[in-house]
């Protein structure tokens, strides 16, 4: 039997740099460093500055990922790197770099899609980590973060259709916004988590947006807006740490039950027996706990991505990369570009 293959990933679609390196279904290694910290400042990604934190960083978390990984550029089989959708100059960041390295070790490059890599995600488990494909079963996935909130009917590897997606802001994205609106940090997501423990989920009730028309789309912004008139009409609320436990607690509510209820609800009606989730709102207790019980009610299997592999990372995108070289010829290293507005079909 031959060796797997040494793949080589990198992803720099938003505000994490990672690049990972994949033997077969094997993760040797997966670095991320994240640019949380600079953007706070500035309560959202600055693209401008993502490109030039990942110009920064991508080479030595490339060289982390091959030292902890144990092998050599000259070793590579292959190059993969995220071509869209994302941030256009930080896409080129990662795309360049990694096709110009295909290009020097003269070895296969792949581009691949940054939403259909997250579908890739919950598969991956265990120390050290690999791609569980023997337990995989056709699913309904939910990815969810600050920047997408989708439904994709996952019917086998490489294998999907969008079934809906969010009409205007993200889950992550109302998570961020509704917690700027009660003064809380960026990205207030994590710190909604936190607070929303020690709160009352039935304290305020705030709209559940489409969360009972017949698709599978869904719409945040208008839950935002009611956030906003509501703390305009309130404003004393602010002022007491248990009323601000309540109120991260029942916008925490209102988003989950919408993501819970249409995930399951499509799921269901495709006949499928299993959820899978990834992004960064999945790092959410009360969602993974919503998502868990939910899916235990109606007997359906639940793979909920590892927290550390819910964010951004390059081990996914390998992990995908792979299974494309498996199956298709690999693309002329020099002719792509990136696709910033790359639409999962
Ligand atoms: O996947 P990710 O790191 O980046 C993209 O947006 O692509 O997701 C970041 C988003 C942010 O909106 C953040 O607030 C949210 O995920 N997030 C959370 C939690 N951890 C991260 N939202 C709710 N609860 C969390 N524990
Ligand atoms: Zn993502």
């Amino acid at each position: 039997m031959t060796a797997p293959r040494l793949l080589l990933a990198i992803e720099t679609s938003c505000d994490e740099t990672s690049a990972a390196v994949i033997s077969g279904a094997r993760i040797l290694s997966n670095p991320v460093s994240s640019q949380i910290q600079l953007h706070a400042e500035y309560g959202g990604v600055v693209p401008e500055l993502a490109a030039r934190e990942h110009l920064r960083n991508l080479m030595p978390v490339v060289q982390t990922a091959l030292r902890e990984a144990g092998v050599t550029a000259a070793q590579l089989d292959a190059v993969a790197a995220t071509q869209g959708p994302g941030l256009p100059l930080a896409l080129l960041v990662g795309f360049k770099s990694a096709q110009a390295l295909a290009f020097v070790l003269q070895k296969p490059f792949v581009g691949v899609n940054h939403h259909e890599a997250h579908l890739y995600s919950p598969w991956i488990a265990g120390s050290p980590p690999a791609a569980d494909f023997a337990a995989f079963e056709p699913n309904v996935s939910l990815i969810v973060s600050g920047g997408h909130t989708m439904l994709v009917h996952v019917a086998g590897e490489l294998q999907h259709r969008v079934l809906g997606a969010t009409l205007d802001d993200a889950a992550g994205e109302c998570f961020d916004k509704a917690g700027k609106l009660m003064g809380l940090p960026y990205p207030a997501g994590p710190e909604i988590d936190r607070l929303a423990q020690a709160g009352n989920p039935q304290a305020f009730d705030f709209p559940r947006p489409l969360m009972h028309d017949a698709n599978d789309d869904f719409s945040f912004s208008g839950l935002k807006t009611s956030v906003r008139y509501f703390l305009r009409d309130h404003p004393e609320l602010l002022g007491d740490a248990r009323h601000i436990c309540d109120l991260c607690a029942s916008v925490q509510a209102a988003i989950i039950e919408v993501l819970v209820t249409k995930t399951l609800r499509a799921t269901k009606r495709l006949g499928l027996r299993c959820v899978t989730a990834s992004g960064g709102v999945t790092c959410n207790r009360a969602l993974r706990q919503a998502l868990a019980q939910a899916c235990a009610a109606r007997g359906y299997k639940l793979r909920l991505a590892e927290r550390s592999l819910c964010t951004d990372n390059a081990a996914m995108i390998g992990i995908l990369a792979e299974r494309k070289l498996a199956r298709q010829a690999p693309l002329p290293v020099l002719d792509e570009d990136i696709r910033t507005a790359w639409a999962l079909a």
